[in-house]
């Protein structure tokens, strides 16, 4: 049966993984205000605190307690993990899958922690509308969920059109709202053939229409065998 989602799922990477899936070295967060949208149960907004940066994270699962999350996050981790196994299309080799549901369970426990004691860092908030002023962040990060939860068709995990190709230009014009910079991983279409996901090229053509500079950057992280269209789509604001 083809690995498929009816909906996006909660869970995260951890601290190195985002870094590289962004392309950033940990001194270039000093003295930056960051954005983490979604966070889901990621280790970034977590460690960066512990590290004294200036971290924010925004995803409409933060609405709920830490214990429901701990929970959803660990069984949400492991039904996609075993229904991604099942699909001899995508199936990993076993090594591959367990380090995945480590790295995964890593990033939810210091997701966990840090969602207890710091939870003013953590606003409930659903794309394509935040509720932060323009330009609150100098940094708004983006990770596994745009282009991603495409449908199947378009190269995405979703057995549905929910997040079409509108959803997508809202959605960043929004990121690009709150931000100075954004940073969105990844552009590779996750299903199919390796090529770019489609959503990509006219997302970029918008936001050039918009004034704002654009670019495909190679990002340091990938998981799998996506490695042809490893970039991430940086957007600076034009004004
Ligand atoms: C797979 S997680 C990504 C976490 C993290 N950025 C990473 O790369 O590991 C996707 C997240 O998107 C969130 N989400 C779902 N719909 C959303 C929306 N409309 N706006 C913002 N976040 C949404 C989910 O709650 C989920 O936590």
């Amino acid at each position: 049966m083809t690995f498929s989602l009816d909906h996006v799922i909660f869970f995260g990477r951890t601290w190195d993984e985002c870094l590289g899936m962004y392309a950033l070295e940990e001194q270039q967060l000093a003295g930056l205000k960051v954005l983490d949208c979604p966070g889901g149960p990621d280790a970034l907004v977590a460690e960066g605190l512990a590290k004294g940066f200036d971290m924010h994270a925004a995803d409409p699962q933060y609405a709920f307690d830490p214990d429901v999350l701990r929970e959803r996050g660990h069984a949400e981790i492991t039904d996609a993990m075993k229904k991604w196994q099942e699909d001899p299309e995508q199936a990993w080799d076993q090594k591959q899958a367990d380090d995945f549901m480590r790295l995964k369970l890593e990033a939810l426990e210091s997701f966990v922690d840090m969602y207890r004691s710091k939870r003013d860092r953590y606003v409930a908030a659903s794309l394509p509308d935040l509720p932060f002023e323009e330009r609150s962040f100098d940094l708004v990060l983006s990770g596994h969920f745009l282009f991603i939860y495409a449908s199947l068709e378009r190269g995405g995990l979703m057995s549905n059109e929910s997040m079409g190709l509108d959803f997508h230009v809202a959605a960043v014009r929004e990121l690009v709202r709150v931000g100075k910079e954004v940073r969105i991983f990844p552009t590779f279409a996750t299903t199919g053939p390796a090529r770019r996901q489609e959503f990509v090229q006219p997302v970029i053509d918008a936001m050039v229409a918009d004034g704002h500079e654009v670019e495909l950057m190679p990002a340091d992280w990938v998981e799998g065998d996506f490695t042809e269209f490893n970039d991430l789509l940086r957007i600076r604001r034009a004004n």
